[in-house]
């Protein structure tokens, strides 16, 4: 009896902790939101920033049976926070690597901007209104 009451008391307020601790997540930890696009690093952009709809993407993907792992490799550390390989392929070879990975899904689903909708995908307004909402 007395080992079930420690044990009680015990479970509880890791419970709690568990409880308290995902709802004090980041939004961004639980798939939320828009997220700019981090990878590669450009130092000189030369268009507008992609500000990624990823909660529509997470909807998008789950309604297909698809997972996080379909963008994000598992790895012994955990899961990445990049896009797919992305991080495995050369720095000048990036670019071209996202564009390939955002699109060919796009062409698949037959939704989402294909490669030649520019600015569906680099929008001054959203970069702009992000940037915004940032400060
Ligand atoms: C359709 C593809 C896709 C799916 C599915 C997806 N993600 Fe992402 N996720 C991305 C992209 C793209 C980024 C931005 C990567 C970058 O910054 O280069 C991202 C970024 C993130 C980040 C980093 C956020 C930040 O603030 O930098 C986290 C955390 C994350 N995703 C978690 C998840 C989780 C959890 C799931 C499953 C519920 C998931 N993602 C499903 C594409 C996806
Ligand atoms: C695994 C599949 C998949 C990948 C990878 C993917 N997308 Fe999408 N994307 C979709 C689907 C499906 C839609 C249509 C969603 C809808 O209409 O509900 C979409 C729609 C979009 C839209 C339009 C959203 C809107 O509001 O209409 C943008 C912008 C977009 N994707 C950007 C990206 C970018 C940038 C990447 C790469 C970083 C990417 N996507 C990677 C599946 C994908
Ligand atoms: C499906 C979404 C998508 C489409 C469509 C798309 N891009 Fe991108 N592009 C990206 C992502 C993601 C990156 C990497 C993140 C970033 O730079 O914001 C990128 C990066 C770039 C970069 C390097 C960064 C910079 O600003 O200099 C250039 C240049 C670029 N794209 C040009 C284009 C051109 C031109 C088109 C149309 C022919 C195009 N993109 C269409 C998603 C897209």
């Amino acid at each position: 009896m007395r080992e079930k009451i420690i044990r009680f008391s015990t479970t509880l307020p890791c419970l709690l902790l568990l409880f308290c601790g995902l709802a004090l997540m980041p939004a961004a930890a639980t798939g939320g939101e828009l997220f700019p696009v981090t990878t590669p690093k450009i130092s000189k952009p030369e268009m507008p920033k992609v500000i990624f709809p990823h909660d529509k993407h997470v909807d998008a993907v789950e309604a297909k049976n698809g997972d996080c792992s379909t963008c994000h490799n598992m790895t012994d550390a955990g899961m990445s926070e990049t896009l797919k390989d992305v991080t495995s392929v050369a720095a000048n070879k990036q670019v071209k690597y996202m564009h390939a990975a955002c699109t060919d899904c796009h062409v698949k689903a037959g939704k989402g901007p294909r490669l030649v909708d520019c600015r569906v995908c680099h929008n001054e307004r959203t970069a702009s209104e992000f940037a915004g909402k940032k400060k």
